[in-house]
């Protein structure tokens, strides 16, 4: 069966009721769309292991903090929907942004001190309207299991803890990020960048393994391993770093000692365009 291209909450009730019925574990998988290999990775996944696979396409403009880059976000639905067919999805959930907002939310998911850190400090708002938008998918799609990569690690992490905190009924599934040869992530905004900047983009992967091996190396210390990766992230002066920080995977708070599983998270400018990574470790 092809994958059906639905735009509208209730359709997609309609169509998921049935497949509840007949016992059929609900895969979900989140995204804004300009589909790459990583989205690719979540779909395979979700294909493997549930029954139905309903992949969400919505731009969502809550969690903009700049106007330009939600204008500038890549659209392609026909793309996507290829994509979705070809990896097997069943429903493609493709609303307007009048279907899901059809008044200004008053109602939110306040993701607290998770969000103090990180893209947080630099997004104000994002992670609220990530968290309000994902808690609305999962009471759309009502899915047994949702999948997210674990190249948004903050938005993981989050998403993890409200589920919790929430005692939503979902099973949330980690993705590995998915890379190019070269190391960088890869990402719907790497559009964006030029040749030059694509190349130099790929510092940030290595500066990230740079710390992690000075972890591994026995630093204890988070400053000691950060500054292991500076004179790598020096030698590519297109690349401005907005934040290069070490904290405590769960509470994404920053750790001055590795005690227990961090995450190294950066975020920089390259060509204009934020490009975001992050590795764990312990
Ligand atoms: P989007 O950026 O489209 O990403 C959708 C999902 O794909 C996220 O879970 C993201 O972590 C994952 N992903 C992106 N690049 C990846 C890569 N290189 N390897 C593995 N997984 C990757 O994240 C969002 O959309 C939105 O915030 C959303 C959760 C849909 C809420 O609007």
């Amino acid at each position: 069966m092809s994958c059906r291209t639905v735009g509208t909450i209730a359709d997609l009730r309609r169509h998921l009721a049935r497949a509840r019925g007949e016992n059929q574990e609900i895969g979900l998988v989140p995204t804004m769309g300009a589909m790459h290999r990583g989205h690719a990775a979540l779909i395979e996944r979700a294909r493997d292991e549930c029954g139905v696979v309903a992949v969400s396409l919505f731009v969502n403009p809550t969690q903009f903090d700049r106007k330009d880059d939600f204008d500038r976000y890549a659209r392609g639905l026909p793309a996507d929907h290829a994509l979705c067919d070809e990896l097997g999805a069943d429903f493609l959930f493709a609303p307007s942004v009048e279907e899901m907002y059809p008044r200004p939310g008053c109602v939110h998911v306040d993701p607290g001190k998770l969000a103090d850190h990180l893209c947080g400090a630099f997004r104000p708002g994002h992670f609220r309207g990530v968290a309000t938008v994902v808690a609305k998918l999962f009471h759309i799609v009502q899915p047994s299991r949702a999948y997210f990569g674990r190249k948004d690690g903050q938005q993981l992490a989050i998403i993890e803890r409200m589920v919790a905190d929430l005692d939503i009924p979902v099973g949330i599934v980690p993705v590995d990020t998915v890379r190019e040869p070269s190391g960088l992530a890869l990402s719907s905004r790497n559009e964006r960048l030029s040749p030059e900047g694509r190349r130099s983009a790929a510092v940030l992967y290595r500066a990230l393994c740079a710390a992690r091996d000075s972890l591994e190396r026995g630093s204890l210390a988070a400053v000691e391993a950060l500054a292991a990766a500076q004179p790598i992230l020096g030698a590519e002066p297109g690349v401005k770093v907005e934040y290069f920080e070490i904290v405590d995977r769960a509470d994404l708070q920053p750790v001055a000692a590795i005690e227990g599983p961090v995450m190294i998270a950066i975020a920089a400018w390259v060509d204009g365009t934020r490009l975001i990574d992050n590795v764990t470790y312990g």
